[in-house]
């Protein structure tokens, strides 16, 4: 991180990638030469973007520390900054400060199975996550996805399935809401696909990210397959500012989603009043 942490840094895109009709991934370099060598982050921290003269917004890494030297970041357009990132051309210059926020615990993982549940852009901070793990494939047991979204062309990450359906003891489980005539997976909701498909709670970790409604019926279904609280992941986006505890934009309660956050356990969710 900068010394200063309300100084972005600035960063040349040089690759876009075009995901959904509405998403774009953001491939970034550092111009400091010593800071693209020595940037580091852990799966599951953020950043804040800034397009110069528009504004600034949060976005998780969606790339992964096991893989330096570049900064990714997927946006989907919302309003006025990532209309303002949408527009961008590679060449054109962001500032980055960052990264900030806490991160899975994947330490504590090691030995384990892992259940990855996602839904659209909620793909993002579990897209860094998955690719660690899987570049220290021997430190976890087998990596299950399931991954959703309203229609085939709204699945981010498309390139990448394969790698991740190929590499040792891993399997990738897709639905739609809405197939089309080329679609051969499920079509469904995640949280019905996650109850038909049942996976044993047994020495799992579950981890989630999506929209809020799909997070919702995810935590349902979970605890309906005998999932713990404490078994139970999940990264949270509650509007943001600073991203280092000063403003008091994001908390919930006495906490502070940006540093507190915004990874939780479902368990530490619980202990939350319900404003998220
Ligand atoms: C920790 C964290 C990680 C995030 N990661 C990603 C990511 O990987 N990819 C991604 O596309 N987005 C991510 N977001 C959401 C992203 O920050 C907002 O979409 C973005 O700030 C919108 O900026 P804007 O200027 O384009 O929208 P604005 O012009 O500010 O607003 C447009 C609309 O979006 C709503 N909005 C603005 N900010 C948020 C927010 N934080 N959450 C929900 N609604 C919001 C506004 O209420 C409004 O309806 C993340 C947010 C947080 C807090
Ligand atoms: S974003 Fe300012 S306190 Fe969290």
């Amino acid at each position: 991180m900068a010394a200063n942490p309300y100084q972005p840094e600035l960063a040349t895109v040089e690759e876009i990638i075009e995901e959904t009709p509405d998403t774009r991934t953001f491939r970034a370099v550092f111009r400091d030469p010593e800071l693209r060598e020595s940037f580091t982050y852990e799966p599951g921290q953020f950043q804040e973007v800034s397009v110069f003269g528009v504004g600034e917004a949060t976005f998780c890494l969606t790339s992964t520390p096991t893989r330096p030297g570049v900064v990714e970041f997927s946006v989907k357009q919302v309003g006025q900054v990532t209309t303002a990132l949408h527009e961008m051309s590679p060449g054109d210059v962001v500032g980055i400060r960052g990264p900030f926020g806490n991160w899975f615990p994947y330490e504590e993982w090691k030995g384990k199975k892992l259940l990855f549940i996602g839904g659209g852009i909620g793909m993002a901070p579990l897209r860094s996550l998955l690719n660690f793990c899987l570049d220290n494939r021997a430190d976890y047991g087998p990596i299950d996805l399931i991954y959703g979204a309203r229609s085939p062309q709204d699945l981010c990450f498309r390139n990448e399935f394969d790698a991740w359906r190929s590499a040792p003891d891993s399997r990738v489980f897709l639905t739609v809401d809405r197939g089309d005539e080329t679609w051969q997976g499920n079509v469904g909701f995640v949280p019905a696909y996650l109850m038909d498909l049942a996976p044993s709670p047994e020495n799992t970790i579950a981890i989630t990210c999506g929209p809020p409604i799909m997070i919702k019926y995810v935590l349902e279904s979970l605890e309906k397959l005998h999932f713990q609280p404490e078994q139970i992941y999940t990264t949270l986006e509650m509007k943001m500012k600073c991203g280092i505890g000063k403003c008091g934009r994001c908390n919930i309660g006495e906490k502070f989603v940006c540093i507190d956050g915004p990874v939780f356990s479902y368990a530490q969710l619980k202990e939350l009043p319900p404003e998220f």
